[in-house]
Formats: C-alpha cells, sequence, structure tokens
C-alpha cells in the first residue's frame, strides 16, 4: 500500500530526491495501461524543474505537511504556500 514510498524499495523514501537511481516507481503506472504520455511528461518536468529549481532560493513550507485532498484516485496537496 506504500506505494511509491515503500521502505522496503525504496532507501529515505519520504525525500524527493530527482536523482534517484535505481527509481522503478509507479508514477506512470504499469503493464498494457503505462501512461502513453510519460515521456512527454517527463520531458515537461525536467524543463520545469530546471528553470524552477535555481529560482526557489530559501524557499520552505508555511504548512508542513501541506493540507491534502481528502481523495484516494488524486492524491496531493489543495495548495502549497512558500516562504522566501
Ligand atoms: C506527470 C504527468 C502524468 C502522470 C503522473 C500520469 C500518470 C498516469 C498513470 C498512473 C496512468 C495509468 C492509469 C491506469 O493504470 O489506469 C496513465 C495513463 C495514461 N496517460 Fe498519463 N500521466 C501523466 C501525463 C500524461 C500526458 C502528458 C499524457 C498525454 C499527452 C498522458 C496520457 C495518458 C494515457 C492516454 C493513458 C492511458 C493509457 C492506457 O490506458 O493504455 N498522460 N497516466
Amino acid at each position: 500500500a506504500a506505494g511509491n514510498r515503500d521502505p522496503r524499495r525504496f532507501t529515505d523514501p519520504d525525500r524527493f530526491d530527482p536523482t534517484r537511481a535505481d527509481n522503478e516507481h509507479l508514477g506512470f503506472g504499469s503493464g498494457i495501461h503505462l501512461c502513453y504520455g510519460a515521456p512527454l511528461a517527463r520531458l515537461e518536468a525536467h524543463f520545469a524543474l530546471t528553470a524552477l529549481l535555481p529560482r526557489l532560493g530559501t524557499a520552505e513550507l508555511v504548512e508542513d505537511p501541506p493540507p491534502y485532498r481528502q481523495n484516494a484516485m488524486l492524491r496531493g496537496p489543495r495548495h502549497l504556500t512558500l516562504r522566501f
């Protein structure tokens, strides 16, 4: 049930580490329904993070953890407020 954060599969699973090696995650699904758009999404994420990260400087979360949506299908923060 831990999915991409399974501590038996990933070292330090709750840490965001885009350089993680051997990162066989389930973010794009798997098997015959594997995401068609994964190569495009990876390219977009690469360019977005490359442009954004150097500009973030000392940004930190105002609320940690941020408020999450009560939705098992679309899991994620409702909003992400940062302090600079
Ligand atoms: C970060 C961005 C994205 C994430 C996290 C994501 C995630 C996923 C996941 C988890 C599935 C599998 C759903 C299942 O097993 O039922 C999926 C399927 C799919 N995705 Fe994405 N996706 C992303 C971007 C895109 C983009 C940009 C496109 C199209 C340009 C796309 C097109 C599709 C299609 C057509 C399927 C259905 C594949 C099938 O059922 O055979 N996705 N996606």
